[in-house]
């Protein structure tokens, strides 16, 4: 769905913030894109939904160079949730924000309202409430909702649970599964890797604006040289499988769910108890 080729991006003419960056994002998938603070991710997302454009290098969308594409095809095409909701929420109602990405992207009336009710339900949002009367979960849900309410073919999705508790990220995160699971692509920046590891089918690993790793989540999160150059933890579950390697037991290579690490240590005991 998304192809980058050659990509690099500068903020000022001197120096690039990203470097020559070639990858591509199935239809379909979940991607994440993780790295330390400073790495990168927030620009990638931003040239992905074509709020910047590269420096050099040709981003594909649906095998289209973005740059020929109309703001308004890629606003009904993409939808985008900024890392601050605060910096989205432009109305003062949840229903009037809705409307507002509805009216851009939307021809018809009926369909608008049966979207609107649809996201509202979803996410247990009232479309009288004030969004900054709101608590910042509550918010975060409301930047989601306008994101996605036109039901876009690709969700852009920068840190869509930091500052969030767990209902709230929960919410969230099955929300966002279950349009995957109708077919929406999905990226999003994270820094929660137990987040990565249960919702994501692939991932980018970014270090000083370039991409240090990208593959399959369970192959990515295994990576313990790669994240640790990228000041990154892995999945508490992996931590421990990867220590007790180290500390020479076998068959945990694989391990990287907790049914998983209880199969490995239920085989431990049986054989122990031979
Ligand atoms: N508008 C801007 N003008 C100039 N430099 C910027 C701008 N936005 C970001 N940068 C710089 O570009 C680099 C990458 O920033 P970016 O926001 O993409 O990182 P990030 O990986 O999203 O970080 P975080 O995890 O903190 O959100 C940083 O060095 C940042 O200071
Ligand atoms: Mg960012």
């Amino acid at each position: 769905m998304i192809t980058f080729e050659n990509v690099s991006f500068g903020y000022i003419e001197e120096g690039s913030t990203l470097k020559d960056l070639s990858f591509t994002i199935e239809k379909g998938s979940v991607t994440a894109l993780i790295g330390a603070n400073g790495a990168g991710k927030t620009t990638l997302a931003k040239l992905i939904r074509g709020l910047i454009r590269p420096t050099s290098g040709r981003i594909l969308f649906e095998g289209e160079d973005i740059r020929q594409m109309k703001t308004s095809t890629m606003a009904a095409h993409m939808g985008y949730l900024f890392q601050n909701p605060d910096r989205q929420i432009c109305k003062n109602t949840v229903g009037e924000e809705l409307d507002f990405t509805l009216e851009k992207t939307v021809q018809d009336e009926a369909e608008r309202e049966k979207l609107k009710a649809e996201v509202l339900a979803a996410l247990q949002l009232d479309a009288e409430d004030e969004p900054f009367l709101l608590s910042r979960g509550e918010r975060q849900k409301i930047a989601l909702a306008s994101a996605l309410v036109h039901r876009p073919e690709l969700l852009i999705l920068d840190e869509p649970t930091t500052g969030l508790d767990y209902k709230e990220c929960t919410q969230i995160m099955e929300y966002v599964k279950r349009l995957n699971q109708e077919g929406v692509t999905v990226v999003m920046v994270c820094h929660d890797m137990e987040i990565v590891l249960d919702y994501s089918d692939q991932v980018i690993v970014m270090r000083d604006g370039r991409i240090v790793a990208d593959g399959r989540t369970r192959k990515v999160l295994r990576d313990a040289q790669a994240l640790a150059a990228s000041a990154l933890l892995p999945p508490q579950i992996i931590g421990l499988a990867t220590m007790l390697q180290a500390d020479g037991f076998t068959g945990f290579e694989e391990v990287c769910t907790v049914d998983e690490m209880t199969a490995c240590v239920e085989a431990y005991r049986r054989e122990a108890q031979a």
